[in-house]
């Protein structure tokens, strides 16, 4: 087992109220930060830690915050974006739901940093129960002066409020989920103006994921430059990641960044390797959006190197043999997985939820549904394989948010790696398709 900087105390009974949690030295951060620090300090420990958010795209906490607009007189939000929906991923959920105390104390000491005076937490909608988790411990926040007016004597104000989302994947994305916050329709904006500059209500923003905020915990309290000692290279410290599809020991796991893949797939502190003695067929290493990869280059890349947990380890080879590490969840298929299958119902998430705003968007992941859907059923063409790499061109790049191209990559993945088994459905006589669903209610598509 590694260290684990986030998930210590997950276990300890009632962690989830702020007395045990204060008992296992919970807000430690937000003392140290408003009684020893200034803001811009404790900026610059963020930045020290090299920690990259944790919401799938990697980009730097620290220099996100340095980008933030100070003009005079305009209030400044931290948003925390806790929308979670991506299929494979339910870090954050697991965060919320037993460690809610974290949270809100990496958004006490995240806000002080930034002068935010209000704060919100988007979650999804879907998380009923949580928010109701996450209301009582911010109770408990106020009740105990972490919250409110003068925390601490220290002068600072923090008003924490959380907002249900709109039950849309959409919604994640951080413009889409700051027109939702001001109850619009989730539709994304186009950047610029990036929120740091025009966010909430025309103000400058920052929009953080659940597990970033989570993180400046341990950098306040032990440091910048300790934290950067965790992980290798560009990727410090440790990382949530959700692992389940056919695991042994499905579960969250919190690793230090740098592990290998097969220990984190075989180790006996890790998954246990795939369920029921079956071989590993793939892997999605990032939630539904990043390409998969085929067994012989999940433990090793294309180079013969071991494959390493980390932003740099699991994009090793590019979109040829690599993928992304982007939100930490971890789907594993075993030999008697269908690519195709699978392939199609990551297609038909993706034009369920595009907003429709882009035409690329709007269409191509309808028309990509579409032919793997009739590819899946027995009723597809060989053309229908260079088809949907066509498609995918005319999506990639083309739209205002990258739902798009998280739709297309995933398509264009499956068909690099797995031509063979598009080809298999195409020549197959339909009647030896008939697996495991009723072809009669599939309607026939031209
Ligand atoms: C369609 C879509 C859905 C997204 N969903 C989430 C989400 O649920 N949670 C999240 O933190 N980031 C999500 N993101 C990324 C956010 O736009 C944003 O980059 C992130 O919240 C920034 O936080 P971070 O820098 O701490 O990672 C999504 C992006 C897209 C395009």
């Amino acid at each position: 087992m590694g260290r684990r900087l986030l998930l210590e105390h997950d276990a300890v009974p009632g962690i989830e109220t702020f007395d045990v949690y204060r008992k296992n030295g919970g807000y430690r951060s937000v003392e140290k930060a408003l009684k020893t620090m200034s803001p811009q300090e404790v900026v610059e420990q963020v930045q020290l830690a090299g920690l990259r958010g944790r919401g799938g795209a990697g980009f730097p906490t620290g220099m996100k915050w340095s980008f933030l607009a100070k003009p005079e007189g305009v209030p400044r939000y931290l948003l925390c974006n806790a929308d979670e929906s991506e299929p494979g991923t339910f870090k954050d959920r697991y965060l919320m739901e037993k460690l809610p105390h974290l949270l809100i104390e990496g958004m006490i000491t995240s806000s002080y940093a930034l002068g935010c005076n209000l704060s919100f937490i988007y979650i999804r909608g879907e998380y009923m129960w949580i928010l109701e988790i996450l209301e009582k411990a911010i109770a408990e926040a106020y009740a105990k002066g972490f919250l409110g007016k003068n925390i601490l004597g220290s002068g600072f104000d923090l008003d924490l409020r959380v907002a249900p989302g709109g039950g849309a994947y959409i919604c994640g994305e951080e413009t889409a989920l700051i027109e939702s916050l001001e109850g619009k329709r989730g539709n994304p904006r186009i950047k610029p103006p990036f929120p740091a500059v025009k966010g909430l209500w025309g103000c400058p923003t920052v929009v953080n994921n659940v597990e970033s905020l989570a993180a400046v915990v341990p950098i306040v309290n032990d440091g910048g430059e300790e934290y950067a000692k965790i992980g290798i290279g560009k990727s410090t410290g440790t990382k949530l990641i959700s692992a389940c599809g056919n695991l042994a020991r499905p579960g969250v796991y919190e690793i230090e960044m740098g592990m290998t893949v097969e220990e984190f797939i075989y180790g006996d502190d890790w998954c246990r390797g795939i369920a029921n003695g079956k071989k590993l067929k793939a892997f999605v290493p990032g939630g539904s959006s990043v390409p998969i990869l085929p067994h012989y280059l999940v433990t090793k890349t294309a180079a013969g190197d071991d494959r390493i947990m980390s932003y740099e380890g699991l994009s090793e080879g590019g979109f040829a043999s690599g993928s992304m590490l982007g939100s930490g969840g971890f789907i594993v298929f075993d030999e008697d997985q269908c690519i195709v299958r699978n392939t199609w119902n990551f297609a038909r998430f993706y034009a369920h939820e595009s907003c429709g705003q882009c035409s690329p968007c709007r269409e191509g992941t309808a028309w990509m549904e579409k032919v793997l859907h009739r590819l899946e059923n027995g009723q597809g063409y060989m053309h229908d394989i260079d088809l949907l790499a066509e498609i995918n061109k005319k999506i990639e790049g083309n739209t205002i948010c990258p739902l798009g191209d998280a739709a297309a990559w995933p398509v264009a993945a499956a068909i690099r790696h797995f031509r063979d088994e598009f080809e298999w459905h195409v020549n197959q006589p339909i009647e030896s398709q008939k697996r495991n669903f009723g072809l009669a209610s599939v309607p026939t598509l031209v």
